[in-house]
């Protein structure tokens, strides 16, 4: 039997994994620049929170039965044709809301205050003054900075709200109505860039919404064992590892709920960095027990890769490759087992929370990962997805990553492209001989960065070796040998990445050791290109 055959169809867990007995806080995003930023602030405070969009059905909102419900920033004007309306059925579901920005013009406006446009804008640091500290403001200075980001401003509350500070060009820059549990702030708590705002949010979720601030990675990790324990009942599931932090955590946390019925599937394509595979392999194998079978399927993908140097077509070679050793690994599993057609009927998969928001904001669209298509399963095989990370933000994954005694080596490892080494080796062909010269400078780099202390700092860091071959002279003789280049990039999420600065005796180092320690370079040089223009890979 193969994978293929099994008989459950791809089902998507629920939108919200929220955790049934924690309490949530829903953000309402009407398209503000900062608008994740206000949930993962939230999750910072200890309560649950998740992004929908400003138009999900208001049964939906009151579905999830949160404590209390935050309006996010956004670009319109609340009385321009087509501005997203605020639902009034929000403010009778018996929580307090909060407007930030769009969202307190959007209340303010709804509920008989004045917002108009301000002859000038608002944009950047401001001073705040606290003129009614009110139920919102309590406790905090009378004066303070904040970060406002506003053209339209409101200069007059609505009937039975108090107007509880001023800024220079905001005469009202936070509003309330306690009775009603009616909040709004012009600025932008979530920002570092104002001081008192975490203070502020988590006056709105403690005395206002009355959570308590109990959301931490051991929670996460009790909840989704729970979740996962229901899901998967006695059934088998299968975990396709690729060594990254996301497969490694949903693989532990999988294990932790439903233990041996988990096999992890590892497929070492030969494209791995140096050491990697066994890394994998001891680290889920030998040290946490879990069953998994690795693959070494190195020949199988080189053979793959001859004669292919075009960047697409090498990954569209890998992806497909990958597909066929995963599948017939589950095929194998599934015979093993010996338990006939509905063996391993659930597939984990480390769908992030970014993923969900990305794909439609986890209104039910389908996220099976298929970023460029490697490691990314085709949708077709039939398994039931479990996805325990698809209500965690990057940083949390870590936290319960190591909350479960995930080594730190894979709790920060940078991302690593599922094609690996072989879109690194640019311009040619991912010959052996290439990848393991490209794994070895990468190995030099790696061990450098990480003594300099710079590791964390950097979104990625690696080598790419382009084919062609440069004129050197080393112990008085003429060389001819690869140039590796030095990429080292920061990001917080590589939609944009700057090139990082990396001190120069560090990069001095590096260099020598390269060139000394790898008879085939004879040249090192450093990318200096942000992205954009350019990308982080240079395929
Ligand atoms: P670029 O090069 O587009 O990369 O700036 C953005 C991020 O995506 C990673 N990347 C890949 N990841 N398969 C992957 O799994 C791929 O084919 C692939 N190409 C790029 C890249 O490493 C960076 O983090």
């Amino acid at each position: 039997m193969t994978a293929r055959a099994t008989a459950v169809e791809p089902a998507i867990s629920e939108p919200s994994a929220a955790p049934a007995a924690v309490q949530e806080i829903v953000v309402l995003d009407y398209g503000g620049q900062y608008s994740q930023l206000i949930a993962r602030r939230v999750r910072d405070c200890g309560v649950f929170s998740e992004l929908l969009p400003h138009h999900v059905p208001l049964e939906e909102v009151a579905a999830r039965r949160p404590s209390g419900i935050i309006l996010s920033g956004g670009p319109a004007s609340v009385y321009a044709e087509g501005a997203p309306p605020l639902d009034r059925g929000l403010l009778e579901l018996g929580v307090p809301v909060m407007g930030i920005c769009y969202g307190m013009q959007l209340l303010v406006h709804t509920l008989g205050g004045r917002v108009e446009q301000a002859e000038v804008g608002e944009f950047g640091r401001s001073d705040l003054l606290v003129s009614e500290p009110g139920v919102l403001l309590a406790g905090m200075p009378r004066e303070q900075t904040c970060w406002m980001s506003h053209r339209d401003t409101v200069y007059e509350p609505p009937p039975g709200f108090t107007a509880l500070a001023s800024s220079s060009s905001s005469p009202v820059a936070a509003v309330e109505d306690a009775a009603q549990g009616i909040y709004g702030i012009q600025f932008h708590p979530e920002v570092v860039h104002t001081p008192y705002g975490q203070e502020i949010l988590t006056r709105f979720l403690t005395e206002v919404c009355g959570c308590e601030p109990n959301w931490s990675a051991a929670s996460i990790v009790e909840e989704q064992v729970r979740r996962i324990r229901e899901q998967v009942g006695d059934g088998k599931v299968i975990c396709g590892l690729s060594g990254g932090v996301d497969s490694s955590v949903a693989a532990l946390l999988v294990h932790r709920a439903v233990g041996e019925q988990l096999t992890c599937v590892f497929v070492d394509h030969g494209l791995m960095r140096k050491d990697e595979g066994e890394q994998v392999v001891s680290t889920f194998r030998d040290t946490f027990r879990v069953p998994l079978v690795a693959v070494d399927a190195e020949t199988r993908f080189l053979d793959k890769l001859r004669g292919v140097s075009e960047p697409e077509a090498k990954r569209k070679a890998i992806g497909a490759e990958f597909i066929r050793v995963f599948e017939e690994e589950a095929a194998k599993l599934a015979l093993d087992a010996g338990e006939g057609e509905d063996s391993a009927r659930f597939l984990v998969q480390g769908t992030l929370y970014s993923d969900v928001i990305e794909s439609g904001g986890g209104t039910g669209a389908a996220t099976i990962k298929s970023h460029h298509n490697v490691g990314g399963l085709p949708d077709d095989l039939k398994f039931e997805l479990v996805e325990p990370l698809r209500a965690l933000f990057k940083d949390e994954v870590r936290a319960v990553g190591a909350e479960l005694g995930l080594p730190e080596r894979l709790v920060w490892r940078q991302p690593f492209p599922g094609p690996g080494l072989a879109i690194r080796v640019v311009g040619g062909e991912a010959t052996k001989e290439r990848l393991d010269v490209l794994r070895e400078a990468d190995h030099i780099l790696q061990e450098e960065i990480r003594g300099a202390g710079l590791y964390r700092e950097l979104w990625q860091s690696f080598c790419v070796l382009p084919d062609v071959r440069t004129v050197g002279v080393q112990g008085d003789e003429r060389t001819y040998g690869y140039v590796v280049v030095v990429r080292a990039v920061t990001s917080d999420d590589a939609m944009t990445a700057d090139w990082a600065r990396l001190p120069y005796d560090l990069l001095e180092t590096i260099a020598s050791r390269m060139i000394n320690e790898l008879r085939e370079v004879n040249r090192v040089v450093l990318d200096i290109t942000s992205k954009p223009p350019g990308t982080i890979e240079w395929e």
